[in-house]
C-alpha cells in the first residue's frame, strides 16, 4: 500500500487525501472506516455535531494503527465557543475519539456572538497550548473572517480553512488569500455530494487513464497547491476507488476543460451559519 502523499504548512503534515465522515452514522462508520484504514486512509475528518465521533474513535482504536500514523480532525461546534466551555467540549471529543489529542481542531462554522470572534480563538489557542490538539484552524471562514483570524493569531498559527470547494465552485478569492498565509485550503464536498459523477467532462477526461469521473475531480483537486481533500462514502467500493488516484496526473489540456465548468455551484449554504460568500 503506497503513503497517501502529505502537505506541509504552517507546521502541518497532513495527507492530502481524507475520509469524510458527515451524515455516517454509527453502523455506517463500523462497518465502512475500518475497511477504509485498511484501504491506506490515515487522515479522518469528523465533527461534534456529525455525532459520530465515538464510532470514529471505535474504527481509529480497533485499526491497530498506531496513533501518530493517524490524522485525525474534529469540529467544535458553534454552541460551545465560550472559550471555558469550548475547552470542555474538545475533552469531551478526545473521550468520544479514544485519543489524548486531535492533530487538527477547527472552528466550525463563523458564527459568533455578541463577542465576536477573538474570545474563541484565544480558546482554540489554549486546546494548542494544553496538548488538546497539535494543530488548529477554522471552517467556512471568508475572506475578511479570515484575514481578521490570521491577524489575531498570528502568522502561521492556523493551519488550514476547511471549505466547500470542487469543481464546480472556483474559490478563487479565497485561495489567493490562503496562500499568502500558506494556510492549506482543505476541500469539503469534494465530489460535489456526488454531482460529479456522471459529468461528461470529467468522464471524457478519466477515459484517456482509466479513471472514473470522481478519480478526475478528486486528483483535480489534489494536484493544486495546498489543497486536501476528503470525500465520504458509505460504499467500500467507492472508498477504495476514491483512494486510487495517486496512479495518474492530469494534463494542462484537461485542467483547462475542468477550468471551463460552471463554477458558481454552492452546495452548502445554511442561512443561520453562513457568512457573506466571497463569490
Ligand atoms: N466543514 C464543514 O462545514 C463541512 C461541510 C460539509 C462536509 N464536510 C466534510 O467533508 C466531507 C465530504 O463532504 P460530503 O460528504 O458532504 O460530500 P462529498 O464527499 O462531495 O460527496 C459524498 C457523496 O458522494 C458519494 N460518493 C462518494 N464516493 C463516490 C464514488 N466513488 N462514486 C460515486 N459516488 C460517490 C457518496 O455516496 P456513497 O455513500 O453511496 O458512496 C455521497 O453521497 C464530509 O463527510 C465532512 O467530513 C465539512
Amino acid at each position: 500500500m503506497a503513503d497517501v502523499p502529505t502537505l506541509a504548512a504552517n507546521g502541518l503534515n497532513m495527507p492530502v487525501l481524507g475520509f469524510g465522515t458527515w451524515e455516517l452514522d454509527d453502523n455506517t462508520l463500523d462497518h465502512v472506516l475500518p475497511a477504509a484504514i485498511e484501504i491506506g486512509y490515515r487522515h479522518i475528518d469528523t465533527a461534534q455535531i456529525y455525532g459520530n465521533e465515538a464510532a470514529v474513535g471505535r474504527a481509529l482504536v480497533g485499526s491497530g494503527v498506531p496513533r501518530e500514523e493517524l490524522f485525525v480532525t474534529t469540529k467544535v461546534w458553534v454552541d460551545r465557543y465560550e472559550p471555558d466551555d469550548l475547552l470542555a467540549s474538545v475533552r469531551e471529543s478526545l473521550d468520544r475519539l479514544q485519543t489524548d489529542y486531535v492533530d487538527l481542531l477547527l472552528l466550525h462554522w463563523p458564527r459568533f456572538e455578541g463577542h465576536g470572534m477573538n474570545p474563541t480563538l484565544e480558546g482554540l489557542m489554549r486546546a494548542r497550548a494544553e496538548g488538546l490538539t497539535h494543530h488548529i484552524g477554522i471552517s467556512n471562514f471568508n475572506i475578511d473572517q479570515t484575514e481578521q483570524a490570521v491577524a489575531f493569531c498570528g502568522p502561521g498559527a492556523l493551519a488550514t480553512n476547511q471549505v466547500e470547494y470542487h469543481v464546480y465552485l472556483g474559490q478563487e478569492r479565497l485561495r489567493r488569500v490562503l496562500a499568502r498565509h500558506n494556510l492549506v485550503l482543505t476541500a469539503y464536498m469534494p465530489l460535489a455530494k456526488a454531482g460529479v459523477v456522471n459529468d461528461t467532462v470529467l468522464w471524457e477526461i478519466g477515459a484517456q487513464y482509466n479513471k472514473s469521473a470522481a478519480q478526475v475531480a478528486l486528483r483535480w483537486l489534489i494536484e493544486q497547491d495546498r489543497v486536501a481533500a476528503i470525500p465520504a462514502t458509505s460504499n467500500v467500493h467507492h472508498a477504495q476507488s476514491n483512494f486510487e488516484i495517486f496512479d495518474f496526473n492530469l494534463s494542462l489540456a484537461d485542467h483547462e476543460k475542468i477550468a471551463g465548468l460552471e463554477k458558481s455551484r454552492r452546495l452548502c449554504a445554511p442561512a443561520s451559519l453562513s457568512p457573506d460568500w466571497d463569490d
